[in-house]
């Protein structure tokens, strides 16, 4: 039998995984990459071909970003509802992905757009998994100045997932900026106050403090490294775990 360490995620009957928008860029500028939105949808078609109930929250920068539409001179809340309608474009992106790697997949939106896809509603939500459906979550959280990364652990306490997986394109979160501080430390755990504390750019302070209110763990590992979905789906150590405190 292996003991869990300290620095173990929870094994996830439920999980949430958040899918940053750039995450479907592969290597384009703009839009989405087909072969990308298959690779991400097979390993999650075969996570919950294992019996877990998995729930996607997306991002929707590939298409549109709110903060950078807003620094440079748009209304802020304006943005943000549009970077909100990219991220519905995605989300029937994947749905359409899931269900040819044969994974029945539900599209909910926190904004009522009833024509192309199910309003939000937790508890339906939560029977679409229980039935084995992948739920796809759009739409952010319904509300401007709340990132996707908010609506993500907003979603998982919810739903009552036991885990958040957020998948980017680094492998966890570092003491610097990697990509500019060549000496970076990567922390395999680390506690919600330090990120915090340390304004460590992993997810928003938001996103943050909600999860630790609400102790959800949450994962940040890299999306592409082939595998990587579904190991973290499966509860396998990689990237950095955030959680409580970690045990001196
Ligand atoms: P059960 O009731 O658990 O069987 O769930 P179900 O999703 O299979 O049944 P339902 O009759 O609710 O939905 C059938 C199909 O219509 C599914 O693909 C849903 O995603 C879709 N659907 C349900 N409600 C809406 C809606 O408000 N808008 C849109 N566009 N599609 C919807």
């Amino acid at each position: 039998m292996t003991v869990p360490s300290a620095a173990d995620p929870p094994a996830a009957r439920r999980a949430l995984l958040k899918l940053s928008g750039e995450a479907l860029l592969g290597e384009r500028p703009y839009g989405i990459d087909p072969d990308v939105a298959r690779r991400l949808a097979r390993e999650a078609a075969a996570a919950h071909a294992d019996g877990i109930q998995v729930a996607i929250v997306v991002g929707g920068g590939n298409i549109f970003r709110g903060l950078a539409a807003a620094s440079s001179g748009m209304d802020r809340a304006t943005a943000d509802y549009m970077g909100m309608l990219a991220t519905v474009m995605n989300g029937l992106a994947l749905q359409d992905a899931l269900e040819q790697a044969g994974a029945p997949t539900r599209v909910m939106s926190a904004i009522a757009m009833n024509e192309i896809c199910e309003p939000y509603i937790r508890r339906r939500a939560v029977r679409h998994l229980e039935k084995g459906r992948v739920v796809v979550m759009v739409a952010g959280t319904g509300n401007p100045y709340f990132t996707t990364d908010t609506a993500a652990t907003l979603r998982a306490v919810e739903i009552g997932a036991q885990v958040i997986l957020k998948a980017t394109r680094v492998d966890g979160v570092y003491d610097a900026d990697p990509e500019r501080e060549p000496g970076a430390q990567r922390y395999t755990h680390i506690g919600y106050t330090d990120v915090l504390a340390h304004r460590l750019q992993a997810l928003d302070a938001t996103a943050v403090s909600l999860a630790m209110d609400n102790r959800m763990p949450i994962v940040v590992f890299d999306m592409r490294v082939d595998g990587n979905i579904l190991r973290a789906l499966r509860g396998e150590m990689i990237g950095t775990l955030i959680s409580d405190e970690v045990p001196a």
